[in-house]
């Protein structure tokens, strides 16, 4: 065999499960189907949103609260070129560090599309021509594309993708996005601050419905005071582009009509897992109904040398989590036993404020049927919050009833995305509310309002409110 493990994917599961395999010992090769490593995170999604993200909050402060800090500048302008070339700096300079540990970690990376002939050789078909390797085991990381409705048609000009929304030449005059989920609230999120107006239709009642229903509601009214309409509990039926124009029709849940025009409507309904061309079948390997790859607990398919990780299985599409499951299938590869719990995957929306999540959510807790204490705090109550002005938000901790064991964290504010992994550690730990309530956190920081919101749901007894 010419090698121990092959990787088929590069984004942070695949990447990340090779250079763990290689770090444990394993020869390792990688197929990659694009030029730059990296997949959907690294190349069009979490970095270059990121990116657009940073970018577009630095001109929204010049615009609308330097003032009041008083600086006083002359009228910013948007130089959306500029931005968009910054933005493709940052994802080359994480593409080039990928590529420069697959060569440290000594993997061999292989460009082209990888497909099964059988359950250990794979064929690599590549702008140089065909290759076929062989291997003892397969890691499969071959991620996810976006979704869409069976009558929307994604001309990629008008009417886009995540992908599309990261390279626009002009900023819209008026974006509708399909979809109020992670990419609707961040990419809506970029435009508006850049002067766009932006108009969700969402199916449900909610934003970014996954996440515990106070966030949705917090969230909903930062980003009104940005500019953002609402449409929720409304139906999309129809999306037409007709030269620069788009007409999204959507139906409320009485049976009424609306009707949006626009210059570019944002699809961002979800993401399906992706197997084109990897030739499934040639190694009898299950696919289920929605098309991710069927796995065991173990996360290996019903193929005995064959794994799958990320979001091309069930779980959250998140890049971090499909890290976790690269890192757990390397290590029981060589006999040991790792182990992920994920329920305290976080999840993060990069709006501002950011929120984060980790746990469970008030109605899963009530599903559940389950006793419990909630917590919150206010942001406006920090005295850091008024310093810097980002006084929107709250934390909301759950806390088991009797035992007071922290069972969800929940933060929309500033700096949400990286407080969250105060409630990762304290609820691996399985720490109640009092043991973080008891904690020294500095002041002034934003992390007191975690522990102010621990002191609410232990002891309901909260210092600065
Ligand atoms: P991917 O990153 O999708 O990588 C799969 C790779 O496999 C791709 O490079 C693909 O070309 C390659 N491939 C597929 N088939 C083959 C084949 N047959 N042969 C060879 N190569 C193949 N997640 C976060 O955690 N935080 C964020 O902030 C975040 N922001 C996002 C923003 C956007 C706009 C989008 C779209 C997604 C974002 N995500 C974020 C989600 C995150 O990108 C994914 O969860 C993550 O990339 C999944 O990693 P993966 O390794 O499973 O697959
Ligand atoms: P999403 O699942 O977050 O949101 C999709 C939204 O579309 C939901 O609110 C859903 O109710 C709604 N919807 C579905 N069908 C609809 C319809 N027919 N009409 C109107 N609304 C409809 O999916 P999204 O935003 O496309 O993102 C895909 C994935 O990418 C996410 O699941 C997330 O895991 C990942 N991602 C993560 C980010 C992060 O971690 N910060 C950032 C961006 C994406």
């Amino acid at each position: 065999m010419d090698y121990q493990v092959t990787v088929i994917g590069s984004g942070p599961g695949g990447y990340v499960a090779a250079i763990r395999c290689a770090q444990l010992g394993l020869k390792t090769a990688i197929i990659e189907k694009y030029d730059t490593l990296g997949g959907t995170c690294l190349n069009v999604g979490c970095i270059p949103s990121k990116a657009l993200l940073d970018s577009s909050e630095h001109f929204h402060n010049a615009e609308s609260t330097f003032k009041e800090h008083g600086i006083d500048i002359t009228k910013p302008k948007v130089n959306l070129k500029q931005m968009i070339a910054r933005k493709s700096d940052v994802v080359q300079q994480n593409v080039d560090g990928v590529a420069y540990l697959m060569k440290k970690n000594k993997i061999d990376v292989h460009t082209g599309l990888g497909s099964f002939v059988d359950k250990h050789t794979i064929k690599i078909d590549g702008k140089d021509g065909e290759k076929t390797i062989t291997t003892e085991k397969v890691i499969l990381a071959t991620g996810s594309k976006p979704a869409s409705l069976p009558f929307i048609k994604l001309d990629k000009k008008r009417v886009i993708t995540s992908t599309e929304a990261l390279e626009l030449k002009e900023v819209p005059k008026h974006m509708i996005i399909i979809g109020g989920g992670v990419i609707g609230m961040e990419l809506g999120s970029v435009y508006a601050r850049l002067g766009a107006k932006v108009s969700v239709v969402e199916f449900l009642d909610r934003l970014i419905p996954s996440m515990d229903s106070t966030m949705g509601k917090e969230l909903q009214k930062s980003l009104k005071k940005l500019g953002f309409d609402f449409y929720l509990n409304h139906k999309v039926t129809a999306v037409t582009a007709k030269g620069k124009e788009v007409t999204v029709t959507a139906e409320d849940s009485k049976g009424a009509n609306v009707e949006l025009k626009g210059d570019y409507c944002l699809v961002s309904i979800g993401r399906r897992p992706y197997t084109d061309g990897l030739g499934v079948e040639n190694a009898g390997i299950n696919v289920s109904e929605r098309g991710q790859i069927e796995v065991d607990d173990h996360l290996r398919t019903n193929i005995d040398n064959i794994w799958a990780i990320g979001d091309v299985v069930k779980g959250a599409m998140l890049a971090h989590k499909a890290e976790e499951e690269g890192v757990f299938v390397a290590e029981q590869m060589v006999g040991q036993k790792p182990h992920i719990n994920y329920n305290l995957i976080p999840g993060v929306v990069y709006t501002w404020p950011e929120v984060a999540s980790v746990g469970y959510t008030e109605e899963q807790l009530k599903e559940q049927g389950r006793a419990f204490k909630v917590g919150k705090f206010p942001f406006k109550a920090l005295g850091r919050a008024r310093a810097s002005m980002d006084v929107d938000g709250l934390v909301k901790v759950l806390a088991d009833q009797s035992t007071d064991e922290i069972l969800g964290m929940h933060i929309i504010g500033a700096r949400a995305a990286d407080m969250i992994a105060t409630g990762v550690t304290a609820m691996e730990f399985r720490a109640s509310a009092e043991d973080v309530a008891r904690m020294s956190h500095a002041h002034p920081t934003y992390m007191e309002a975690v522990k102010e919101a621990c002191l609410a749901a232990s002891e309901s007894r909260p210092i600065h409110i």
